[in-house]
């Protein structure tokens, strides 16, 4: 009888919602970050947009730092946009300085925690020193196996997918591929970084409800996440909220509720 009531106790308990299981955070292996509100965050404070952008540069060094102890092991996040070149010369320019200057001064702090870090977007169309830029970070981050910090710059989604098309049509007229053969792995292998698998998350601050040309194709099945505050002010809480959400989500991709 004894063993009849706690072989029943265990079955119910298996039921039971488990009460610690809120509790538990899934982090993403891939989270997707478009970091806007930088402008309104200086707007807010009188500053000059650039100032905004300064301060949105110092909260993606808290950001890589919060993710790579968190133990997520791709962070892509949205630095420029292949539409940002419509803002003014002067913004335009201050953010190219920035890029440089954050990847100069920051780097040390990026080996330390074995970050490495790529980029993804129009790169051949960048200036020469940004090109340098980026060579030599992909370069001296290369044999760091912690967190990639996937740096999206001159990117836009419609025109990586162009380019996967090129590319795509020239071994088409090349003879090394037949038309019938192209799929959805043929499109996804001629992205700008194939390797990275689609991010599981995306977070979008600011207050805006869209996507703005990023990962369109990536983003097929990314659960999404947005927020008001402002891209500066996006703090580590901010960041756990997110993951407490995420982890939280049943993702079906397509399939039925289990
Ligand atoms: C994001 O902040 C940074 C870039 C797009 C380069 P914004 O500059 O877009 O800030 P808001 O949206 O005007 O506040
Ligand atoms: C998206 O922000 C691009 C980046 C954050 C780099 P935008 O500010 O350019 O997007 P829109 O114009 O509000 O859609
Ligand atoms: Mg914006």
């Amino acid at each position: 009888m004894g063993r009849i009531r706690s072989g029943l106790r265990s079955l119910l308990r298996r039921k039971d919602p488990d009460p610690s299981r809120d509790a538990v955070t899934r982090i993403p292996v891939h989270l997707a970050v478009i970091m806007d509100g930088n402008g309104r965050w200086a707007k807010q404070r009188s500053l000059p947009r650039k100032a905004g952008h300064r301060a949105g540069a110092e909260n993606l060094r808290r950001l890589v730092d919060a993710c790579a102890r968190a133990g997520v092991r791709y962070l892509t996040v949205f630095a420029f946009s292949t539409e940002n070149w419509n803002r003014s010369a002067d913004e335009v320019a201050s953010l190219m300085d920035l890029f440089v200057e954050f990847f100069e001064r920051f780097d040390p702090e990026l080996a330390d925690a074995g970050v490495r870090v790529r980029f993804c977007g129009d790169l051949d169309a960048l200036p020469q020193r940004i090109l340098e830029v980026i060579r030599t970070s992909e370069r001296t981050s290369r044999g760091r196996n912690g967190m990639q910090l996937v740096v999206a710059f001159n990117y836009g989604s419609r025109r990586e997918l162009a380019h996967a098309a090129r590319e795509i049509a020239r071994d088409v007229a090349e003879g090394r591929l037949r038309p019938d053969e192209v799929d959805e792995g043929t499109l996804s292998g001629h992205l700008y970084l194939p390797d990275v698998p689609d991010p599981d998350l995306l977070i979008r601050p600011s207050g805006e409800y869209r996507l703005s040309n990023f990962l369109l194709w990536q983003a097929a099945y990314s659960e999404l996440w947005f927020s008001d505050v402002l891209w500066p002010d996006f703090s580590e809480r901010d960041l756990q909220e997110a993951f407490a959400s995420y982890s939280k989500r049943n993702r079906r991709f397509g399939g039925a509720e289990s």
